[in-house]
């Protein structure tokens, strides 16, 4: 995870939201509130109670993780923060206006012009162009087409397709089509970004590269993205900090820090066991070449961009004789 001083002002706030599907919506909620579990609730009254009393602050630039397992309510909670779903109880503020009982037409303005969604499939037009399909979402916003070439070329820039603005869909290969969706969404008019596992189809290899490369253009674009992912590597890769959900609760919410050094409960502990320990088998394995480290004459704005860039939370701090002199953590 990575730092951003600009991250104070809450632009979303979630204020004690539930959404229930079903018929007996009071006496599910009841049934939850009595301590009866997700699945008890449901075998007794056939209502689905898919989020229970969320509430969370999301900041201005701020990248915000909802992580868990498929049918923990991560899509459905997504889906509140711009009003396609409505919650049962609970209300949504978008910079203090309350969008969770919103009239429709009034909501599709806020979806125009604030906040965009991101699907699995990223749906580009396989017969357009490059440029007219990371485009097409500002021209129908009536962005000017110079402005929109502009913008889409600079898109194209961040994602290292520079060459290949012309040229249709259905010419570039999987990965490219990948990066051109990405492009499109972080090129968007939209402040905020709601990211539907957009990366969970992806084999892992161009998974961990698209994952770099948002990890590139969101520190340069710097928008408001609510990220939702079943993968707490990707989620602690990405996420300024994470909300993880179980049974439609809120379990934990926390810096990547937080979750992994104190879970809240044997539901994150379980999911945290799997987090590097999987992965880094031998201590080596987790190596990070020296040339990521700092000497103790730079400036902390250096370190904390060659952090930045390397996706390291702690760096390495020598003296001139290359002796260790300790560690350097963007927390502190
Ligand atoms: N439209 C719907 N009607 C009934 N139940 C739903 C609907 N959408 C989601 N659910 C239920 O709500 C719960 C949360 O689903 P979802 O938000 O899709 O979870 P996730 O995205 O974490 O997999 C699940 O139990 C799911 O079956
Ligand atoms: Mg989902």
């Amino acid at each position: 995870m990575s730092t951003n001083s600009k991250l104070t002002e809450p632009i979303i706030r979630v204020t004690d939201v539930s959404k229930v599907f079903g018929r007996q919506k009071e006496q599910a909620l009841k049934l939850r509130e009595a301590g009866q579990s997700k699945y008890e609730v449901e075998q007794a009254t056939k209502t689905t109670v898919a989020i229970y009393n969320a509430h969370f602050e999301v900041k201005k630039g701020e990248t915000f993780v909802l992580i868990g397992l498929s049918g923990s309510g991560k899509s459905t909670l997504l889906r509140c923060l711009n009003g396609l779903v409505e919650p049962t109880e609970g209300t949504v503020y978008l910079e203090n206006t309350d969008i969770s009982h919103m009239p429709k037409r009034q909501l599709q303005e806020v979806r125009r012009n604030k906040i965009g969604m991101v699907f699995q499939n990223v749906g580009l037009l396989p017969n357009r162009t490059v440029i007219d399909n990371i485009t097409f979402g500002l021209e129908i916003q009536g962005v000017s087409a110079n402005e929109r070439e502009k913008r889409g070329k600079k898109a194209l820039e961040m994602v290292g397709l520079n060459g290949q603005a012309y040229k249709r869909i259905y010419e570039l290969s999987g990965g490219m089509q990948q990066r051109v969706g990405l492009a499109r969404a972080l090129a968007s008019e939209q402040e905020i970004l709601l990211m539907d596992e957009p990366f969970s189809a992806l084999d892992p290899l161009i998974r961990r590269d698209m994952q770099k490369l948002f990890l590139d253009i969101q520190g340069e674009v710097q928008k408001t993205v609510i990220f939702v992912t079943h993968d707490l590597d990707e989620a602690l890769t990405l996420g300024h900090r994470a909300a993880v959900m179980k049974d439609g609760e809120i379990v934990q919410l926390g810096t990547a820090e937080d979750i992994l050094s104190q879970p809240a409960t044997d539901y994150v502990k379980l999911l945290v066991q799997d987090v590097n320990y999987g992965k880094i088998r031998l201590a080596k394995d987790a190596v990070v070449p020296v040339e990521t480290a700092a000497y103790e004459y730079e400036s902390p704005q250096v370190v904390l961009r060659r952090m930045r860039t390397n996706h390291l939370s702690t760096i390495f701090v020598l003296d001139s004789a290359d002796r260790l002199l300790g560690l350097m953590s963007i927390y502190t």
